[in-house]
C-alpha cells in the first residue's frame, strides 16, 4: 500500500467520531459457532467491532490493521471491556506483516478484500483444517451504488484463486442495511479437521 493511502485510512479513522466500535457483523454473528475454537486473526480489523466481540466469547483474538488510529481505539475499547486482544498496526501488503504471530485456527476478514500476495501470507499463518469466515461487499454493491468492482468479493474469482488452498463450505448473497454482501466459509485443505465449537 502506498504512504498515500495509507495516511488515508488513518486520516478516516481519525474523522470518524470516537463512539467506540460498533456492533459486529450480522452475518459473523450468525456463523461465528462454524469456527474452530482456537488462535484467531482479524484482518484489517478496523477498530474491532468483530475482534472485540469475538473476544468476548472467549476466543483468543489477534487483530491487524494498517490504521494506528484504528488499532488505538481497538485497544482502548478492549481495556474498557477487560478483553484481551493482541493488535498490530501493519500493512498486509508488507512481507512481515504477520511476523511472530504465530499461526491461527480461524481468519476473520470482514468488508475488507484482500490481494493476491496478502492472501499468500494470511493462509501461511492458517493451519491446516483452519477456516476462514469472509464477508465484504459484492458485485450487487458495484451495480447499485457504484462501489468500486476491484474491491468486490466475486465468487468465480475467489474459487479460481484460492480453491487449492480453502475448500468452499458455503456462500451467501446477502442484504444487510441497505448493503449488498457476499458471505462465505472457507476451509484449509489438509489432514487435521477443525474442532469445531
Ligand atoms: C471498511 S474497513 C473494515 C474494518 C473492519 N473489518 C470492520 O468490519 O469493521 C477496512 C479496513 O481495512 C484496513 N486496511 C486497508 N488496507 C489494508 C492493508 N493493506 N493492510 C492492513 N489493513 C488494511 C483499513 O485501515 C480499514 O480499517
Amino acid at each position: 500500500m502506498s504512504t498515500l493511502d495509507r495516511k488515508r485510512w488513518d486520516a478516516r479513522w481519525r474523522e470518524r467520531a470516537a463512539t467506540g466500535p460498533g456492533a459486529p457483523e450480522p452475518f459473523l454473528v450468525r456463523h461465528a459457532g462454524a469456527l474452530p475454537r482456537g488462535p484467531l486473526l482479524d484482518v484489517a480489523a478496523g477498530d474491532g467491532r468483530n475482534a472485540l466481540w469475538l473476544a468476548g466469547r472467549g476466543l483468543p483474538v489477534a487483530a491487524v490493521d494498517v490504521s494506528p488510529t484504528a488499532i488505538a481505539r481497538l485497544e482502548r475499547a478492549a481495556a474498557a471491556q477487560g478483553l484481551a486482544v493482541r493488535t498490530r498496526a501493519a500493512d498486509l501488503d508488507a512481507p512481515d506483516a504477520l511476523e511472530d504471530l504465530g499461526t491461527f485456527a480461524s481468519l476473520v476478514v470482514i468488508r475488507f478484500r484482500p490481494g493476491p500476495a496478502q492472501w499468500r501470507r494470511l493462509l501461511a499463518a492458517l493451519r491446516p483444517g483452519g477456516r476462514v469466515l469472509l464477508c465484504s461487499f459484492g458485485p450487487e454493491q458495484h451495480r447499485r451504488h457504484g462501489f468500486p468492482l476491484a474491491f468486490c468479493l466475486e465468487r468465480a474469482e475467489l474459487e479460481a484463486g484460492l480453491g487449492r488452498e480453502l475448500r468452499l463450505l458455503f456462500w451467501e448473497s446477502l442484504a444487510e442495511d441497505g448493503a449488498f454482501l457476499e458471505g462465505s466459509l472457507w476451509e484449509k485443505r489438509g489432514d487435521q479437521a477443525a474442532a469445531v465449537i
